[in-house]
Formats: C-alpha cells, structure tokens, sequence
C-alpha cells in the first residue's frame, strides 16, 4: 500500500500527464468504472486520475488506509477517504487538480476542498448534496452497515440497482440496472459498511463551499430521487462561481446515463480552471 511512507489507491489513470489532471470520485457502492463512460469522451486527451475509494475496487481498506494515514482505525469517516486521496496523489506528483466527485465522491470532494485547499483548482458536483443525513436516514445507513456486515453479502444494498437509476431509464434501460449490479457485487461488505457508517458522519459543508472561490460546476439528474434538483440548487447557491446542468431524463448516474452533457461540464471545468 506504500512506497516510501507514501500511500497509493488503485487508480486508472488516462491521458498525457503534466497537465492539470481531472480527478474523479466515485459513488457507492461502486468503483472508478463508473467514470469510464465519460472519460471515453473527453475531447483533447486530458490527464485523469480516478482512483477507487477506501475499500472499493482494488484499494486498501477504510481501516487500512486510516493507519497509514495516523487516523484512528476505528472510526469510519469521510475525511479519512479525502485525506486518502490527497495523500495518494501527492505520492503521484499531483499538488494541484480539478476534482469532480458523484454522490459520495462529492462528499469526499467537499471534504477535500475543506482539509486539503490547496490541491483543488476546480470543484465538480455531480448528483449529490453538502447536507449532512436527517436522523432517519443516518438510523437507515447504520442498519444497513450491520446487516451487510453480519450476512457478509452486499445484498442489502443491492436494490440500488435500479433507484440509483432515473424513472425513464429503471423502464428503458435494463443494461444499466445488471452493470450498475455487477459492480456492486464486485465490492466487498466490509467496504460497504464502513462507507456507510463513514457518510452517517459527515457534517453540512454548505459553508465550505460558500469559501470556495475558484470554478465549479453543479451537474444534477433531472430524474435524480437521492440527491434531487433542489440539493445541486442549495450547492449552487452557494458556491461563489458555480455552473448548474440539470441532465434531462436520467436519475443518479448521470455519468452512466447521460454521459455527454457530463463530459462536456466537466470539460468546461477544466478549461475555467486553466487547463
Ligand atoms: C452514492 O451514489 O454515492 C450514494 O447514493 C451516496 C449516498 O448514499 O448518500
């Protein structure tokens, strides 16, 4: 997991380096495929870095990563996988980034933005919210954590095969309820409950993104039921110098659903922040 003291995620990389590179974060349950369908068309060859979250894919666990950061093992948190990519592209020679994250990959995002503002040149939101959970949903998430844990399947969130999906494609497109199913069958329960228990904690970052005073873009699913319309409205609000896309016709997966007019933002971010 480390090269000399540093700490590594798996992460796909794209592009000629040296320039400033796009870095995607994923959601969950999933892995940085889910960016595949977008980085295939990005236009002029950009420089990404989508790298798997804590526990997700093929990177080391949330606990693991903790350790090696100093942070306490036992507490599952959002800044821990923040602190986590910071720290990996800092061992990859990357200071400076645009960084672009959909639904928990923008909590981690915002966590960023927060712990490490240096590194961020540009900030993407995409299908998710700076609100911390109500209670109930909190309660929800925990629940989830225990059963996954204590059935050792990941069948408990399996469901999220169709209502990460929009109303318009759960009915037209089954091909992307079974690949959305195959990756979340690829992730272990472990990392599924520690992710869980991770996003119950984070706090409101509305007030981060207030401070945040370079480029950003707010891109939403018009369909979107998890993180809605009003929440990238809320985001955009409050964001200095932010860009709001509402994607017609798809839900949460922006990126798998319709993945040009999220190309197309996220490569109007790059150029907003110097690219
Ligand atoms: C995601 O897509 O990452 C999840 O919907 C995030 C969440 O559960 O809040």
């Amino acid at each position: 997991m480390t090269t000399d003291g540093m700490l590594q995620l798996h992460t796909l990389r794209r592009g000629a380096p040296g320039r400033l590179p796009l870095v995607l974060l994923h959601g969950f349950p999933l892995d940085h495929r889910m960016w595949l369908d977008v980085t295939d068309l990005l236009a002029g060859d950009p420089t990404v870095l989508a790298p798997d979250l804590p526990g997700f894919g093929t990177s080391p666990t949330g606990p693991d990563v903790a350790e090696a950061l100093g942070a306490d093992t036992a507490v599952p948190s959002v800044d821990v996988m923040a602190d986590g990519v910071a720290s990996a592209l800092r061992a990859a020679g990357v200071e400076r980034a645009v960084v672009a994250g959909l639904s928990m990959g923008g909590y981690v995002a915002m966590a960023l933005v927060e712990r490490h503002p240096g590194l961020v040149a540009g900030l993407g939101l995409v299908d998710t919210k700076s609100t911390a959970d109500p209670d109930e949903a909190r309660a929800k998430r925990l629940q989830v954590a225990d059963t996954v844990t204590a059935e050792m399947r990941v069948d408990a969130v399996l469901g999220m095969r169709t209502s990460l999906l929009g109303a318009t494609n759960r009915v037209t497109r089954p091909d992307l309820a079974e690949r959305i199913e195959r990756w979340i069958r690829d992730q272990g329960p472990h990392a599924v409950a520690w992710a869980q228990r991770a996003m119950a904690a984070r706090p409101d970052r509305t007030a981060v993104l207030a401070g945040f005073t370079g480029p950003a873009v707010v891109v939403v699913g018009g369909e979107d039921e998890l993180a809605p319309v009003p929440a990238a409205q809320h985001m955009a609000d409050a964001l200095p110098d932010a860009e709001l896309v509402v994607v017609p016709a798809a839900g949460h997966m922006t990126s798998n659903e319709s993945p040009e007019p999220v190309a197309a933002a996220l490569q109007g971010l790059l150029r907003r922040a110097g690219d």
